[in-house]
């Protein structure tokens, strides 16, 4: 996600931008820049690299305008440059944009049949491109340029706009990214979120879909894309500055795991056909003739990433049928691991910065295996590295906790699943049926979070413990793992994921009252078994507290507490089971006086090995 900023009023906009970006920093920040409106003539300055990188380019030499607008960016399209930056300019106007332009390509064709120059890699400049031409060829206002360019977009946007042939307007308009507009008694301000305005009002007004507003100095107005007037209503913001940035949330981490369903939906988005069943991964480029070629796919990563590709190493092995090896990367780059021709290694990373994984892939690349990425930073080392790979599209995450960077990678290796399988023997029904599930994971995720109260009572009962133990079996095995070190890194409690069945040989002996047993186990393949598991802990008068399938009443005679997720199918299991998890160590983490966002000892990316 990127941050956006407008301002229209008497005074220099240029500090204004500068002040409301610097409060959108955490949105993005690979590159950053202004545009400003003096009489009817705009001035454009961007710089790569974080905000202040712009804030020494303005000082040394000032562009000046009473309307503006600014942008801080979190590359989807495009590396991290100077080029790529915004605001984008097309002959007759300036914009700024947040979002996913799914079909960017196909208008891109069309503009340049239509003798239109690029000078980006942004999906951002067709939207440019594509408002000059309605405000040319059809001699539009800007804001009929704007509306209808939208309805020609498919895919996620916010925008603001600003053109020589209007001085004093910005237009603005949102469909899938938020957009606020603040209002004061002479001045009139655009943001991604409050934050951006919080300095000079808190008089705001959120646009919804399909929204356009035409803002100037003394006046708003709100339509839909078929110009036909809306009514908004403002409200006035009672958060203070801290906690806007953290949309109201207490804490980063929390934020971040109520961010899920928007962005899974953020990492699906243009990425599935339902009627044919099929993935579409464009970044990668891996035909059916080279896939085939494929005997082993290797997957390296570390901490939180290294429990996605062990989720990985199931959805494979199922539904593709590929021998599939899982590695902590620091373990495969000392074993000299065997890789020939037919070895495809995926490298999964948040950051892009793992050192451990970083060297991992150089090691994969040296001895020839093609390398793919999973990553979250566009221009990261690692994202420029490998060979191809696919973006998470999840925003920047802040908390050191890795939460919705999980579910996205889980996301993209099922989205990669599906791709391999139907290059396989998937028939398209199948395929279908797993698109399907796919696009019910945000409002399950919902349902879930929903019951976040239920899971803080948990806590409530748990946080003074000193150990617990997670035990699942198959697809949520990965998530036993994921869900114990959620809970050490932020609460410092010591907490072990094992394989359920693998309790009996050893684990059992530390079972009493005193540890709490977290029990993924909702209704699939394994469940039965899990259940004897569930009895085994019980007769050592373990506390149990079970992740379970809605509408399983059995679990509840043998479990302390349940916490229920809806059922979907197997493959996509854990991206529903972590959500509690993630929940109950956050909650607990709180209760035992811990720093969530900035556990101790821990780094967001450990870029030393
Ligand atoms: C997860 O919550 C931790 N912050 C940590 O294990 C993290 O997943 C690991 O350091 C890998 O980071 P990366 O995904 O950025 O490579």
């Amino acid at each position: 996600m990127c941050g956006i900023v407008g301002y229209v009023g008497h005074q220099d906009a240029v500090p204004i931008l500068l002040d409301g970006l610097s409060k959108l920093e955490y949105r993005g920040y690979d590159s950053a820049g202004v545009a400003v409106q003096r009489g009817e003539k705009i001035e454009i300055r961007r710089s790569v690299g974080k905000l202040v990188n712009l804030q020494k380019s303005l000082a040394q030499k000032q562009i000046a305008g009473t309307c503006g607008i600014g942008h801080t960016r979190w590359a989807t399209h495009g590396k991290p440059s100077e080029q790529n930056a915004h605001p984008h300019r097309s002959e007759s106007c300036v914009l700024v944009h947040n979002g996913i332009i799914e079909n960017y390509v196909e208008l891109k064709q069309r503009l340049l049949k239509d003798g239109y120059k690029f000078q980006s890699e942004t999906d951002t400049e067709v939207v440019a491109h594509l408002i000059d031409k309605h405000l040319q060829k059809a001699g539009l206002h800007l804001a009929d340029a704007v509306r209808a360019a939208a309805k020609e977009i498919r895919g996620s946007y916010a925008i603001t706009v600003i053109s020589e042939r209007e001085p004093g307007m910005l237009v603005a308009a949102r469909s899938g990214c938020p957009l606020v507009i603040g209002r004061s008694t002479d001045a009139s301000f655009v943001g991604s979120d409050v934050m951006a305005m919080l300095a000079h009002t808190r008089d705001v007004t959120f646009l919804e879909e399909g929204d356009v507003a035409e803002v100037t100095a003394s006046n708003v107005t709100y339509t839909d894309l078929d110009g036909h007037p809306v009514t908004r209503k403002n409200s006035m913001v009672t958060w203070d500055a801290s906690a806007a940035e953290k949309s109201g949330y207490p804490h980063f981490m929390l934020k971040e795991i109520h961010e899920q369903p928007q962005t899974i939906l953020d990492t699906i988005r243009g990425r599935y056909s339902y009627e044919s069943g099929e993935a579409d991964l464009p970044d990668i480029g891996l035909t059916p003739k080279q896939f085939a070629e494929v005997g082993r796919i290797w997957i390296v990563a570390c901490g939180t990433s290294w429990h996605a590709g062990l989720v990985g190493k199931y959805l494979l092995e199922e539904m593709v049928r590929t021998p599939v090896q899982v590695d902590i990367a620091s373990e495969f780059r000392y074993r000299s691991p065997i890789i020939d021709q037919g070895t495809l290694v995926f490298v999964i990373s948040q950051s892009g910065e793992t050192a451990d994984t970083l060297a991992a892939l150089r090691e994969a690349k040296r001895k020839g295996a093609k390398v793919f990425g999973i990553c979250n930073v566009v221009g990261s080392t690692i994202a420029r590295e490998t060979d191809a790979g696919v973006f998470l599209h999840a925003g920047p995450e802040i908390g050191v906790a890795s939460t919705k960077a999980f579910t996205s990678q889980l996301t993209v290796l099922s989205l990669l699943t599906l791709l391999l399988a139907r290059m396989r023997s998937m028939s398209a029904a199948k395929g279908g049926e797993i698109v399907q599930a796919m696009q019910a994971l945000p409002r399950n995720i919902e349902t879930i979070l929903g019951q976040r109260e239920q899971v803080r009572k948990i806590a409530e009962s748990f946080h003074h413990c000193s150990n617990f133990l997670y035990l699942g079996r198959g697809y949520n095995f990965p998530v036993a793992l994921e869900g114990a070190l959620k809970l050490k890194e932020i609460s410092y409690i010591h907490a072990e994921g094992y394989p359920a069945a693998e309790m009996k040989h050893g684990p059992i002996a530390l079972i009493d009252d005193n540890m709490p047993v977290v029990f993924i186990a909702t209704q699939d393949s394994t469940y039965d078994k899990i259940m004897s598991n569930i009895e085994e802990v019980r007769a050592r008068k373990g506390r149990v507290i079970a992740i379970a399938t809605e509408g399983d009443d059995e679990i509840r005679k043998v479990s302390d507490h349940v916490i229920y997720v809806p059922r979907t199918i197997e493959m996509l299991t854990p991206l529903l089971t972590i959500i509690p998890l993630q929940l109950l160590a956050y909650y607990i983490a709180i209760m035992r006086g811990c720093d969530v966002d900035q556990p101790r000892n821990l780094a967001k990316s450990v870029t030393v090995e």
